[in-house]
Formats: C-alpha cells, structure tokens, sequence
C-alpha cells in the first residue's frame, strides 16, 4: 500500500461536488500539497489550509493545461475528475451537446494525461485517477453523449494505464453509478454525498485498486454487468422506458 501522505496532488474541478470533496479528503489524508484547479478562481472555496493551491484551469483550454503543467511540476498524484454532462438520447439529442460532453470528458481529459505524463514519469511513483463513469460499461440513453464520452474515457484509461506500466506511474479509473452532487439535481434516488465517496474514492487507491467503484448504486450495476453485460443494459432500459 501507497499512502499519499506527503504526496503532491492535483485535481480538475475542485471548486465543487466530487473535486471538492477529494480536495478535503487528500487534505485529510494529510497530502503536502494540493492544486486546487478550477475555470473561476472567484468560484473556489477558501480550503483554509496552506497546503491548498488554487489555480485556475478549463481543461477545454490547451494553452492553459500548458500553463499550469508548466507550475505544477512536482505533481506525483493527478485527479481528473472535471467532467459535464447534457442530457440527451443518441437519435434525437442535440449535437452540440454530445460535442460538448466530448470535448470536456474525453478530449479534455486525454489533453490532460498527455500534459502530465512526462511530470509524472519524473515524480515515481506517480498516478493518474480519472473519474469516469460506470455509464462507462453500458449506456443510459437518455444521457447517451455523456455515457459514450465516458465510455471513450475509460478506453483512454485504459490505454493509457499499459502505456505507462513500466514507467512507474499506475492509472486508476474511478467508474461511480450516483452521487449526491448538482450533477444528480432533480433524481431522487438515495445517493451517498460526496465527502464520503471522495474518502471512499482516496482509500481505495491507496490499495492500489486500478478499477474503482466507490458506492452501492455503482456497484450494484457493476456487478449486473460482471454477471452479464445484458443485465446492465437491461437495468438501463427499464430506466429509460420508465418500466
Ligand atoms: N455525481 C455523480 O453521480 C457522478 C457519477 C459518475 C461520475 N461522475 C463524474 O464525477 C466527476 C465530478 O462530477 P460531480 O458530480 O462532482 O459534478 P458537478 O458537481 O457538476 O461538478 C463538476 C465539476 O467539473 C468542473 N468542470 C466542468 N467543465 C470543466 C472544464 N471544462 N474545465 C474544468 N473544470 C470543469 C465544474 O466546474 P464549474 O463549477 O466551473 O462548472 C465542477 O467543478 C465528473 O467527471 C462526473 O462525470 C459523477
């Protein structure tokens, strides 16, 4: 087991709901230092802890992940969890808003991986989280954009995990089914919150698991899916016909 205290940790879309909580919960993990990376500083919270540098980072923005690798090049530890998601089926949704989805899950995430690769290759032993989806295994139509560039993403992650293998830097995919946060706004399924997931999220990397599913909805799917890829799919479609 590699703890992360005295690691160095950076994390994507910190300023609220899951980045957030995994902010506080690297702090508690007692992390040397945190970046805190956000689109609008003016929206981060005060951490009020020293070890927490806000910096300010869209991930959509190439020029700004340049600008912030170029400042953060001790990073051993960084955490992709910025993501959005636009609701919308595959034959009548609007475009834009799968390209949207698209542009931020995936291509915003791989333009960070690709970043921070060669940071993490000289900071051993290092890591990448990335925060997919376990929408990732099998799509939920009616959030069809989102669930394809998180199946994208998990590809990536996994790509990305071989790539790196023997260079000392280990790729985790975080796959979570629901969590309290303004992403679930309006569903009333029973959701844990975000502080105890992120807390869930952080040991469990700390026990070198790779695939990570940090609560009972996820896993509950996940395991459908292990059984059976159908079984998930079957789940999906009773969710989305309403039966
Ligand atoms: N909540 C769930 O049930 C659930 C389940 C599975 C996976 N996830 C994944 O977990 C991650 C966090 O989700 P959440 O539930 O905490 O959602 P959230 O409360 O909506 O927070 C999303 C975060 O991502 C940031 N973000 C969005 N676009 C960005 C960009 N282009 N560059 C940088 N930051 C950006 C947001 O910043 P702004 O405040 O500036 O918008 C915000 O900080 C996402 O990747 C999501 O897909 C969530």
């Amino acid at each position: 087991m590699q703890t992360l205290k005295n690691k160095i940790i950076l994390i994507t879309g910190a300023n609220r709901g899951i980045g957030k909580s995994l902010v506080l919960a690297a702090l508690q993990k007692e992390a040397k230092k945190v970046y805190a990376t956000g689109r609008d500083l003016e929206k981060m919270p005060d951490f009020a802890d020293p070890q927490v540098v806000p910096l300010t980072l869209d991930i959509t923005n190439p020029e700004q992940i340049i600008e912030v690798a170029k400042q953060t090049t001790d990073v051993q530890v960084l955490i992709n969890n910025a993501g959005i998601l636009t609701a919308g089926n595959i034959l009548e949704g609007a475009l834009n808003g799968i390209q949207n989805d698209m542009e931020v899950n995936f291509y915003g995430t791989i333009n960070m991986m690709r970043a921070f690769a060669p940071i993490l290759e000289k900071n051993t032993p290092a890591r990448i989280v990335n925060i997919t989806s376990i929408v990732a295994y099998s799509p939920l139509p009616s959030i069809a954009g989102y669930s394809a560039s998180k199946a994208a993403l998990y590809s990536a992650t996994l790509s990305a995990r071989i790539e790196l293998a023997n260079k000392g830097v280990t790729v985790h995919a975080v796959n979570p089914g629901a969590i309290d946060t303004d992403m679930n706004k309006g569903n009333d399924w029973e959701m844990p919150s975000s502080d105890e997931v992120a807390k869930v999220i952080l040991d469990k990397v700390e026990n070198e698991e790779l695939d990570i599913i940090p609560e009972d909805i996820g896993l509950g799917m996940f395991n459908a899916w292990k059984e059976a890829p159908a079984k998930l799919a079957d789940i999906f479609h009773k969710i989305y016909h309403n039966e």
